[in-house]
């Protein structure tokens, strides 16, 4: 069974898991941070595209701006760190909306979250809950199974998270992007993403972009260490090798049962039915 009792590991705030790596200090004074106007949210919950969204806006925006890593990431030095930066941020974050530092909300900081069908996102964090040291051991798919449908996972419940930003969905500083749309029609959304940001990009640069920023180039470019290893979008590794793992849509299908499916679909629907998902 799950270890979720390695509570070295695991820290609650506010009612949601984080790792250690989000410092309870950090956390607390989060509500203090000063954001400042152009400032660029990425936004996810975790195994939901991240990097490759953060690689699409890193080729887009070249060297006038900074992704940092994110803003739940580390100590309470961390605030500090981010308002010394000179250049243009990018701020990744997986935090759900409640917990948002609101001076992000009231300055209207543009926001961009990116989602991903959660059947698939559930077993890409199954793998990376086996393959990262900084989260709690899984023995068995079932086992994570259930964690993840009672949202007793790192960031805490999918449907939660996604429903507290879907609400702002339509606030003309949000960009709501989807992992299967990437997957479909990657220029679409690249361009959809330039004009959010207000870039000046020729078609021909947008495809250049999505050839680098195809699965197969971003795993090569981790694996030739062509990017800074040590430098992650997500709080929860700085190991850009554990990101990618397959890059498929429906690779759920090898992993619930019938059953599994049933009772995913049912809590969804419970869940969801408020929303336009
Ligand atoms: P899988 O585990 O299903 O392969 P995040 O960046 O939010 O942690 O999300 C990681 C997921 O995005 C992983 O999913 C990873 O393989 C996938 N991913 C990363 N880069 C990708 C790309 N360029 N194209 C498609 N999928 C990508």
């Amino acid at each position: 069974m799950c270890s979720f009792g390695e509570t070295e590991l695991l820290h609650t705030f506010k009612g949601i898991p984080f790792t250690t790596r989000s410092s309870p200090e950090l956390l607390k004074s989060l509500d203090t941070f000063d954001a400042r106007e152009d400032d660029v949210l990425l936004v996810s919950y975790p195994k939901s595209g991240t990097h490759w969204l953060a690689g699409v806006i890193a080729q887009l925006c070249n060297t006038q701006v900074t992704i940092t890593s994110p803003i739940e990431f580390g100590d309470i030095s961390r605030l500090e760190e981010l308002d010394k930066l000179s250049s243009k941020r990018i701020i990744p974050t997986h935090l759900d909306y409640n917990m948002l530092p609101p001076n992000f909300k009231n300055k209207k900081c543009k926001m961009i979250y990116i989602s991903r069908n959660p059947k698939d996102t559930a077993v890409s964090m199954f793998h990376y809950y086996r393959d990262n040291p900084n989260l709690p051991t899984v023995d068995t798919w079932t086992a994570f199974f259930d964690l993840f449908l009672k949202g007793n996972v790192v960031c805490g419940s999918w449907f939660d998270h996604f429903l507290s930003w879907e609400e702002h969905e339509d606030e003309k500083n949000v960009l709501f992007l989807f992992y299967e749309d990437m997957k479909k029609d990657l220029p679409k959304v690249v361009k959809q993403i330039t004009l959010f940001l207000s870039l000046n990009v020729s078609d021909s640069d947008i495809q250049d972009i999505c050839k680098k920023c195809s699965f197969s180039e971003m795993k090569n470019d981790t694996e030739k260490e062509n990017s800074d290893p040590s430098h992650t979008v997500c709080a929860l590794t700085s190991n850009r090798k554990l990101i990618f793992r397959k890059g498929a849509v429906g690779d759920w299908k090898n992993y619930f049962t019938p059953k599994q499916n049933i009772r995913f679909q049912e809590i969804f629907n419970e869940k969801m039915k408020l929303s336009k998902m």
